[in-house]
């Protein structure tokens, strides 16, 4: 059989070393997401959020150092001065190699893993130099959709309503029918209260909205749409995924004083109204991985077993997508800690 330009489809090709390094990144960067994962996972219940996070990032930090990657943070713990690990500009990885813009968050839920609460996430993305937004850490509106739907058919500058109305006539569906995850916030107050107006299920999550942008990918959890204000960063952080998946992605920061609009202002940001969509906010080839802290509608969380050998086993499961293939990968772990 030939490829298109009429070579054998099995002849052997020139290595491509650029391209072999990018692969094995994709699947080092789960090394690091269980890293954080399984650091977080020791605080579960604990009622412990700095600790958790704390553990989750200085484990992430430590695994980076053993890849083959010229990598910088993009979007990370914070500023130089206010984060000691993991801050924006920080280098990571040996040094060597591909030039990396890295986004990552080492405990996304540290509240939900202080109380053992489901859909906690040692999460990252990774792009070529350049191809993620640098987003600082305000608030964003967001609006997404799963896959499989016409281009446009979601749109941050209409009315929730009318969003849902689209996309219901998109999937051959009432209004009524369609099921939302949305932030449980008293500022979400009137956007729930306009979507059960018309019927819709709202599905309320305490915490967590990268994994509850991603859920509109994943049909077995019913959920056809996404809305509402979250962090900025973990808004990249659920394109890169949705990126590599399909679906739709609509975000637009959100200001509540002028610190924040000159934070925004250092970060290279001069319109403050823009509605980003998926190519503005990871751009390029990127990978996204993810390790499921506690358990998830994405991914199951660690779990600790002490076998009869007296060894103490910690499984996981992580994903991890490349953008440019569109591979999903679904690893599971297991590691002995003593
Ligand atoms: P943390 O892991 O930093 O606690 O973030 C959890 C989270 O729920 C995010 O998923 C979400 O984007 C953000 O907090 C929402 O912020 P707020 O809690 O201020 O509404």
């Amino acid at each position: 059989m030939n490829n298109p330009d009429g070579t054998d489809v099995l002849a052997a090709k020139e290595p491509d070393t650029e391209n072999a390094i990018q692969r094995v990144l994709v699947l080092e960067m789960v090394r690091v997401t269980e890293a954080a994962a399984v650091a977080a996972a020791q605080l579960i219940g604990r009622g412990d959020e700095k600790a958790a996070d704390a553990a989750a990032v200085e484990a992430m930090r430590r695994a980076f150092d053993n890849l083959y990657m010229d990598g910088t943070v993009v979007i990370g713990e914070g500023e130089r001065d206010e984060a000691p690990m993991l801050f924006i500009g920080e280098k990571v990885g040996m040094g060597k190699g591909p030039k990396i813009d890295i986004a990552l968050d080492p405990l996304e839920g540290t509240t939900i893993t202080a109380k053992a609460g489901p859909n906690a996430l040692a999460v990252l993305a990774a792009a070529e130099e350049g191809c993620l937004l640098n987003a600082p850490d305000v608030y964003m509106d967001k609006l997404a959709v799963g896959p499989g739907y016409p281009e446009g058919v979601i749109d941050l500058a209409k009315s929730p309503t009318e969003n849902v109305e689209s996309v219901a006539k998109a999937k051959g569906v009432k209004p009524s029918e369609i099921i939302i995850c949305v932030l449980d916030r008293p500022r979400h107050a009137d956007l729930i209260a306009e979507l059960r107006s018309i019927g819709c299920g709202v599905v309320l999550i305490g915490d967590g909205d990268v994994a509850g942008v991603i859920a509109v990918t994943d049909e077995d959890t019913t959920i056809d749409m996404y809305m509402g204000q979250g962090g900025a960063p973990e808004g990249v952080l659920a394109a890169a995924a949705l990126r590599c998946v399909g679906g739709q992605f609509n975000g637009r920061l959100v200001f509540r004083n002028d610190d924040e609009k000159a934070r925004a202002k250092k970060w290279g940001i001069t319109d403050l109204n823009r509605i980003y969509k998926l190519e503005d906010l990871a751009s390029g080839d990127c990978i996204f991985a993810a390790t499921g802290v506690t358990e998830g509608s994405l991914l199951d969380g660690v779990k600790k077993r002490r076998m009869h050998t007296g060894e103490t086993v910690m499984t996981t499961e992580s994903v991890v997508m490349r953008a440019s293939s569109g591979t999903v990968r679904w690893i599971k772990g297991e590691h002995r800690i003593g």
